[in-house]
């Protein structure tokens, strides 16, 4: 199959939708890919890289429109790519099309076909495409914390790790699936007093077993939730109620009993944030303060770190995008994962929840490809 990588033109967007050695896989795997110029930029794979792996480099987009079977980007489309995009062709990339009636409306138009990477399954219940930026995130938390906690940035002016005879910070992650584990990990890594809570017992357990005794666990109540976070230094907000808004956990009464200088990161920002104070921020300006409490509240954690975030995404799409390009339309058919991610079909809403948000007609799969 003929595979065309365009470079990414949201604004600030850095990633690239298949890394040089993603690209040489595919090659081996017998598909020609088509690469933009300049497509590696943001994570300092040069046209050159390209070329080794084995990839055509192009001058536009629009060649790589024209020219691919397969797309696969990062971001969702843009208004200038949708519509260069045509009946026939596999669109493989982030869509978040609930919220976006305008893009839901181009890709429809276009007669793609578009596989959305968040709604794509695994056999364990998760969701594979969207795990490694939860992985990056939860990691940074703790970096964006550690710099955030230092006086000049307002904080408490604390070392997260302490040092011999001086206590480390306390942390506290509120929410214990793959951001709060991996803030945890990281946390604990450093050497901070770390407390995950967390409101479902299986998880409680697997977290207890997992960081055996190096990090506390304790159900959410308000009454802990109260407890900790104003005993804590700095806070990590890594809920998520699946379909929901997150929940507002830490009130903006409660903030005024939290150590001045104290941090809040809160990762769950894309979903509405779970303290009532958090606002969306950027990488240019992350943090602000709001009753003498650090917030760092950033919606794209991941951008700041495209070259980890490219070569993540890139190690999880593959196998995805290896059964796209090799059997085309017939392995969504085949592959129960693969097919919850089918989101559009020739002009047919395939998702059930994405139509529903959307108020448009619903076609299941079968009855679309019939
Ligand atoms: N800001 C960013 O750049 C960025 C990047 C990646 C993910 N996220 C967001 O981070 C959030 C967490 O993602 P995830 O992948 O870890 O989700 P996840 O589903 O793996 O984990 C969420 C956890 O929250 C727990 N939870 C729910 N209600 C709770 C409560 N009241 N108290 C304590 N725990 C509670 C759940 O039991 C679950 O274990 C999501 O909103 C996600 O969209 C943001």
């Amino acid at each position: 199959m003929k595979v065309g990588v365009p470079k990414e033109i949201k604004t600030h967007e850095y990633r690239v939708g298949l890394t040089p050695g993603a690209v040489r896989e595919y090659v081996a795997a017998g598909h020609s890919v088509l690469i933009e110029t300049n497509a590696g930029a943001g994570i300092g794979a040069t046209d050159e890289n390209y070329r080794k792996a084995g990839a055509t480099i192009v001058g536009s987009a629009q060649e790589v429109f024209a020219s691919s079977e397969m797309i696969v980007k990062v971001k969702e489309p843009q208004p200038s790519e949708w519509t260069q995009l045509r009946e026939n062709q596999i669109l493989f990339t982030y869509l978040h099309l609930a919220p976006d009636p305008e893009q839901a409306k181009g890709l429809l138009k276009s007669g793609c076909t578009a596989i959305a990477y968040e709604t794509v399954t695994d056999g364990h219940g998760g969701l594979p495409l969207l795990a490694p930026m939860s992985e990056v995130a939860g990691r940074l938390a703790i970096e964006a914390a550690g710099a955030a906690l230092r006086r000049h940035a307002g904080g408490r002016g604390l070392l997260i790790g302490g040092v011999p005879g001086v206590p480390a910070a306390r942390i506290v992650v509120v929410g214990g699936g793959v951001v709060g584990t991996h803030a945890a990990r990281m946390a604990a890594g450093l050497g901070a007093e770390v407390t995950i809570l967390e409101r479902s017992i299986p998880r409680l357990r697997e977290l207890d077993e997992l960081f055996e005794g190096r990090v506390r666990t304790r159900f959410s109540t308000i009454d802990a939730v109260e407890e900790e976070v104003f005993a804590a230094d700095a806070v990590i907000g890594a809920v998520l109620v699946p379909g929901a808004s997150a929940p507002k956990l830490v009130s903006r009464g409660m903030l005024s009993s939290m150590r001045k200088g104290s941090v809040i990161v809160d990762v769950a920002i894309d979903q509405g944030g779970c303290f009532e104070t958090s606002r969306p921020t950027t990488h240019a300006d992350p943090t602000y303060e709001t009753n003498g409490v650090i917030h760092y509240c950033v919606a794209n954690m991941p951008g700041a770190v495209p070259l980890t975030s490219s070569q993540a995404l890139n190690n999880a799409t593959l196998p995805f995008g290896l059964a796209l390009a090799g059997k085309g339309f017939a392995a969504v058919l085949e592959n129960p994962y693969l097919r919850a991610g089918l989101n559009v079909y020739r002009g047919r809403l395939t998702y059930k929840a994405v139509a529903e948000s959307l108020g448009l007609p619903f076609s299941p799969i079968e009855q679309a490809a019939a």
